[in-house]
């Protein structure tokens, strides 16, 4: 019986964990990332993402990006090899307000999420 219930919770948490990398916290527009376990760096620069990231639109278009390796918009892949692109068109924008070394600790920051959501 012990064993059982040992297993079930195991399962419990396997399954409470499928995107174990990437703990999301709310919904909606209101979407964000606990970075609690993120390395310091990864840190600092999701605070870039946090404060730089939302002045047009909310953090959920980029952590829905990252979960599901299409950019929401264009329904183009988002992964690895394009979140650069992103970052430079999101820099390029009227009124970004973003300098390029805040772009690329986004882009960092993206990678690092990236491998994380395939864990
Ligand atoms: C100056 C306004 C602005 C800022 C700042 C901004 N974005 Fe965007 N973002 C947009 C607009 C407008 C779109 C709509 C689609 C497009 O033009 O790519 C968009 C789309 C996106 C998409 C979806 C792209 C697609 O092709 O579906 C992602 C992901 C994204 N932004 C992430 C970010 C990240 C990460 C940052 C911070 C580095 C950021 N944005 C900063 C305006 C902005």
């Amino acid at each position: 019986m012990k064993k059982l219930v040992v297993t079930m919770l195991l399962v419990a948490t396997a399954a409470g964990t499928a995107h174990a990398g990437l703990k999301v916290i709310g919904k909606g527009d209101a979407m964000r990332l606990d970075p609690s376990s993120f390395p310091p760096v990864m840190k600092e620069n999701y605070e870039v993402v946090r404060v730089k990231c939302i002045k047009c639109h909310t953090l959920e278009r980029t952590i829905v990006a990252i979960q599901t390796g299409v950019a929401p918009i264009s329904g183009q892949p988002f992964d690895r090899s394009a979140t650069k692109a992103y970052g430079v068109k999101m820099l390029r924008k009227p009124d970004s307000n973003m300098s390029k070394p805040e772009v690329k600790a986004s882009v960092d920051l993206m990678n690092f999420l990236l491998a994380e959501a395939e864990r």
